[in-house]
């Protein structure tokens, strides 16, 4: 007999994370993206967006009432989850991609994004399983998927924090590729001849990844940076610790299929196209400089919300996904 196969729904598809959860899909043993949508170009074929994907898909209207699926990823801008997700967790397991529900403070929420949240009535899970653990990923009908940021900085420190040994407020200086802004922005920032050669911080005085990080992991002192790189997030920490952090992570990471501790500064390279988060430590007395690097797209986006997918359909976690890296 064969695999049970589940159908997947790719709402913004033509998108960096939607197109990159295809990819993604398109190796995957038992989900099959049955149905990708995009509002600006309905009735095109996904090639005509996304040349680089090998997928005969032609793109429909995100008319989510008439569309059939196993689960659905949302992967537009915050505020489109807030409408459709409710409804649609009804009636099939949802990912959202978003920042729509990885806040618990309605206030925060709106303080961070300026627009009202409805409300949290309907039950959703954050789902970063090495930080949150499974059980209620397993449960979820409504899965917030995290922040690119907020994964490499939370998988760093959650469980030196959990362990007692995190001193003061950490500082989090952050680097990112450009593809974290999506790809429809249109800002001077991010053309090519302002990009190059060049780097400069954003997001102050505070960031919106920064309130999603504290709610998990208490005070940070976060700083985002720019650089002229398509992918990638590189997070340098730098805090002051009452122990040694290489025992701590190795008994909590002991299993983790997708969490690596390295012996050398890594390079956002190593990790690209994978699903993996790679741990560095350099570390004198108390003080601590601890480095983690994702994929933005993969462990930071759509790679973790198919690792949500697979929890959430009662699959191995760690099926379809990603541990080798693109290299060079
Ligand atoms: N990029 C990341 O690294 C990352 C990481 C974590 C989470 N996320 C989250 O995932 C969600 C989607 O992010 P994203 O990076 O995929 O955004 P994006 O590339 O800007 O795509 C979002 C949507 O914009 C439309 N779009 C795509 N290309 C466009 C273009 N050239 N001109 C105009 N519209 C275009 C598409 O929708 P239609 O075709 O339907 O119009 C697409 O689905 C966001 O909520 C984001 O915060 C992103």
């Amino acid at each position: 007999m064969g695999l049970k196969r589940y159908s997947a729904a790719i709402i913004g598809a033509t998108g960096y994370a939607g197109a990159e959860a295809i990819r993604l899909l398109q190796g995957h043993p038992q989900i099959e993206v049955t149905v990708a949508t995009s509002e600006r170009a309905a009735g095109e074929a996904l090639r005509a967006h996304c040349p680089w994907l090998d997928a005969d898909l032609i793109l429909r209207a995100p008319d989510l009432a008439t569309i059939q699926a196993d689960v659905f990823f949302l992967c537009q801008e915050a505020g489109y989850a807030l409408t459709h997700a409710p409804a649609l967790a009804k009636r099939a397991k949802v990912v959202d991609l978003s920042a729509d529900f990885r806040l618990k403070d309605p206030a925060e929420y709106t303080h961070t994004y300026g627009r009202e949240h409805p409300g949290f009535e309907h039950p959703w899970t954050y789902g970063m399983p090495e930080v949150t653990g499974r059980e209620a990923i397993r449960a979820a009908q409504l899965v917030a998927n995290p922040g690119c940021f907020p994964t490499a900085t939370l998988i760093a420190l959650m469980p030196l924090v959990r362990a007692g040994i995190v001193q003061g407020v950490p500082i989090v200086d952050a680097k990112t590729g450009v593809s974290g802004a999506g790809r429809a922005k249109r800002e001077t920032d991010h053309l090519l001849a302002e990009l190059l050669d060049a780097t400069k911080a954003y997001g102050l005085p505070r960031h919106r990844h920064e309130p999603e990080m504290e709610q998990l992991c208490g005070p940070v002192r976060f700083v985002p940076h720019l650089l002229p790189m398509s992918r990638g997030i590189l997070a340098t920490i730098h805090l002051d610790v009452a122990g040694p952090v290489r025992p701590v992570w190795e008994e909590a990471y002991a299993a983790e299929p997708f969490v690596r501790i390295v012996d050398a500064p890594p390079s956002t390279k190593q990790v690209r196209g994978t699903n993996r988060c790679d741990l560095f430590v350099s570390q004198t007395d108390s003080h601590a400089t601890v480095i983690a690097v994702i994929d933005n797209l993969v462990k930071g986006a759509a790679g973790q919300a198919i690792q949500n997918a697979n929890l959430m359909l009662g699959l191995p976690e760690a099926m379809g996904l990603p541990t080798h890296g693109v290299w060079p």
